[in-house]
């Protein structure tokens, strides 16, 4: 009979842990809200000690978000488990995730004590969380790099103390697959009290393996993986959990594992999870990437239309990718496109539905044909926004090879229109000079990326802005037909996501 394989979604911690990527707390609950729909089984929502912010975020989606366990992060020291409790009581499930480093390199650089000592503190730290609540998963940090004869004396200490879950991580991403199966075997076999606990792994991805080495460690007895949607996270990420999930899917008659995952929710999330982040998805990247399902050779083409699982061995509807060759345009009503929006499971509010439909008429002025993704893009850039402080009422650039650049922006502020001018090394950064000139914002700009949504001169251009703001960094996104109405959009909608946080912070400290 087939094992269930635990999925320990941890996108909101490892993965924001992400260089350059920051997620305010309204961001983490929509993408909470999203790994619960998608049925992931634990959320860990953030570090609650890390800071204010994460210890709100923590709290909110422990408060709101219903089905997953949720938990929290914390070193081993009482000050963090109390705090950690704090966020994550208020959840249906909740669980304290406590860790501390066991292999020598850790112990004597980082920790700057003895295995003695980590053994001790990791009892006292796994009995102080149990007072709080029954589910305690304990992490052995950089586990695999390691002592074997130490893990497993500590493993069995910190279910003694009462951990219900036991997480080997690899830290650093040093393990290959047949290494990282056989550390797993081990521990399965050594510690006498395994059985009591759940055998947990987390992988991190530096040599290309987090996702080999997991289920490596299903193969050898690990009943949950830990990882991230896309494989975000520290360095070059985290296990990705799309990728554990169809391949024990895809595969179950070599593994003979399941999962609880909603296969057809992996693609929304991973849409969700790239547009929040700000972290684009690789064209090549396996099960979400623009390509793994676009047959390019002639060969190709041909064998997959005469019998798809010539080339194909998912199915792109699996992970809830629809492939419609249905084209709307200018002509197509209101009823087709609401119905197009259901087909791709954006289920709207009327008001929402209906400036998206506007939206979408203006596009298809200038771009004969809509398709799927530039509907996913009107919605996912244009529709679910936060309130617009500043908003772009219009744009001029001349520009040229032989002149430089200008732009004149039009921007509302509270129903006032103001304008502004400026000259640019290029027409973009001549834009948003002049929308500097605008707001008066100090703001830099640390990241810009431009992405054609599909082929062709007319399509639709989506652009990511990061900029940073004192110590914070904000993400913002614009699309348009026209590249320097998609910047302008996206670097505005970055600066009204930092006026919107500045104004509810103020708001918490009436
Ligand atoms: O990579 C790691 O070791 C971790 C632990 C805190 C689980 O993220
Ligand atoms: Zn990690």
């Amino acid at each position: 009979m087939s094992k269930r394989v635990y999925i320990f979604d941890t996108t909101l911690r490892d993965g924001e842990q992400s260089p350059g990527v920051s997620l305010n707390a309204k961001e983490k609950l929509e993408i909470a809200i999203q790994l619960a729909r998608m049925g992931v089984d634990i959320i860990e929502a953030g570090f609650p000690i890390a800071s204010e912010g994460d210890f709100q975020a923590v709290k909110l989606i422990a408060e709101n978000v219903k089905g997953p366990t949720i938990t929290g992060l914390a070193r081993i020291s009482p000050v963090d488990i109390d705090r950690a409790w704090e966020a994550v009581k208020y959840a249906e499930k909740p669980r304290i995730h406590i860790f501390i480093a066991t292999s020598d390199i850790h112990m004597k650089y980082k920790l700057r004590l003895s295995p003695e000592e980590v053994l001790e503190q990791t009892i006292k730290g796994v009995k102080h969380a149990k007072q709080y609540t029954e589910d305690v998963e304990f992490s052995p940090e950089d586990g695999f790099r390691s002592d074997l004869g130490f893990i497993c004396q500590i493993v069995e200490a910190a279910i003694d103390a009462g951990a219900t879950t036991i997480n080997i991580p690899d830290t650093v991403g040093y393990a290959t697959p047949g290494e990282f199966g056989k550390f797993i075997a081990d521990i399965r076999s050594r510690v006498p009290n395994i059985n009591k606990a759940i055998l947990s792994v987390h992988c991190h991805n530096d040599l290309g393996l987090a996702v080999a080495n997991s289920l490596a460690a299903v193969a050898n007895g690990a009943q949950q993986v830990e990882g991230a949607v896309n494989g975000i996270g520290e360095r070059a990420g985290n296990t990705a959990i799309e990728e554990v999930v169809m391949a024990l899917h895809t595969r179950k008659d070599y593994f003979d594992y399941y999962t609880d995952i909603n296969t057809k929710e992996i693609y929304r999330t991973s849409k969700l999870v790239s547009r929040l982040t700000g972290m684009s998805i690789q064209p090549n990247k396996a099960i979400v990437g623009k390509n793994a399902f676009a047959h390019e050779s002639g060969i190709h083409q041909d064998g997959v239309l005469k019998e798809r699982t010539t080339y194909e061995i998912m199915n792109p509807e699996m992970i809830g990718l629809i492939q419609n060759n249905l084209v709307l345009g200018k002509h197509s009503g209101r009823h087709a496109f609401r119905q197009r929006l259901l087909e791709l499971g954006f289920e709207l509010e009327q008001e929402e539905a209906d400036k998206a439909f506007r939206r979408f008429k203006d596009m298809a002025d200038s771009k004969k044909e809509i398709t799927d993704r530039d509907i996913e893009a009107i919605v996912e850039a244009e529709i679910r926004r936060i309130p617009e402080k500043f908003h772009l009422e219009h744009l001029h650039v001349f520009s040229g090879n032989r002149t430089v650049p200008t732009a004149t922006v039009g921007i509302v502020i509270d129903g006032e229109l103001r304008e502004e001018a400026a000259l640019g090394e290029g027409s973009v950064d001549a834009a948003f000079k002049a929308i500097d000139k605008v707001t008066n914002l100090q703001v830099n700009l640390l990241y810009y990326n431009l992405n054609a949504i599909t082929g062709g001169t007319d399509a639709i251009g989506e652009v990511t802005a990061k900029v940073k703001y004192g110590d914070r960094v904000f993400i913002g996104r614009g699309i348009s037909t026209d590249i320097i109405e998609a910047s302008a959009k996206a670097y505005i909608n970055a600066i009204n996501k930092l006026v919107y946080e500045e104004e509810n912070e103020l708001q918490k400290v009436k």
